[in-house]
């Protein structure tokens, strides 16, 4: 059985103030909670947030980690910093990233390598924009990001794969569970035929893209869904964890 996964993405949002004081609201509403929980929270904010989620349930994440172990890399930061810090977690490949600071299939594959080499947890961030869609590409980008984002990798065990079509990932438009639930079924049928049965059965597979708790419910319900990543509804203590508590 894979274990639900849900994990707030907080992308550049909340000063370490305003994080903790998240984290306050959030801790009691989500103590008796099923899922995996984690918080992917801004660089500045993570000493901050590691002490308060101090003996609750809540992992910490980060947005991003470097592909290099030091150096003249100006901006990045490191997976021995953040290893430093106790985060667990990272997301990489976040479709922001891609669109907004030239991340490459190239580089998220990189940034794998690099965390699984320093025992990061890995969110790696698929999906097809809107015009990729239309034009009925959808499995030929998500094939790529996957076949070129995980070349080399071998062992999935501490990987997880966020599917986020980027049209619905801010705007409100949430993919139907039926279709999220089908086109991760392509990704888990990819994977299988790539690296095998035993890992396409263990992987865990997240959607993402406008979540909250009024459609986590019916997208957690479906077979291959085993989690989500939260952007939005993350910023808002009852919210994410009325997402987190989808089953009441
Ligand atoms: P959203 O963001 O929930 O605000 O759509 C999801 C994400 O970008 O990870």
């Amino acid at each position: 059985m894979r274990k639900p996964i849900i994990a707030g993405n907080w992308k550049m949002n909340k000063t370490a103030k305003q994080a903790v004081e998240l984290i306050e609201e959030l801790k009691p509403l989500i103590a008796k909670s099923k899922p995996e929980v984690v918080v992917c929270v801004p660089y500045t904010d993570l000493w901050a947030v590691k002490d308060a989620i101090a003996g609750s349930k809540i992992k910490l994440g980060a947005e991003n980690v470097a592909w290099a172990d030091n150096g003249a890399f100006t901006g990045e930061i490191s997976a021995e910093m953040l290893k430093e810090i106790g985060v667990e977690y990272v997301i990489i490949g976040h479709s922001e990233r891609r669109q907004y600071f030239g991340e490459t299939d190239q580089s998220v594959n990189m940034r794998l390598v690099q965390a699984l080499k320093n025992d990061l947890k890995p969110i790696v961030c698929v999906g097809e924009t809107l015009q990729e869609r239309e034009k009925n590409k959808t499995k030929k980008v998500l094939k790529k990001q996957i076949l070129e984002g995980f070349k080399g990798i071998e062992d999935f065990t501490n990987i997880v794969i966020a599917y986020e079509p980027v049209w619905a990932i801010g705007t409100g438009k949430t993919a139907t569970a039926e279709d999220a639930n089908k086109t991760i079924g392509y990704i888990r049928s990819l994977v299988r035929k790539t690296w095998g049965a035993e890992v396409a059965k263990s992987l865990r597979i997240q959607y993402g893209g406008s979540m909250k708790p009024t459609n986590a419910k019916e997208l957690m319900a479906m077979r291959n869904i085993d989690g989500g990543l939260i952007g939005g509804a993350a910023l808002k203590a009852t919210d994410f964890a009325g997402i987190v508590n989808y089953k009441g």
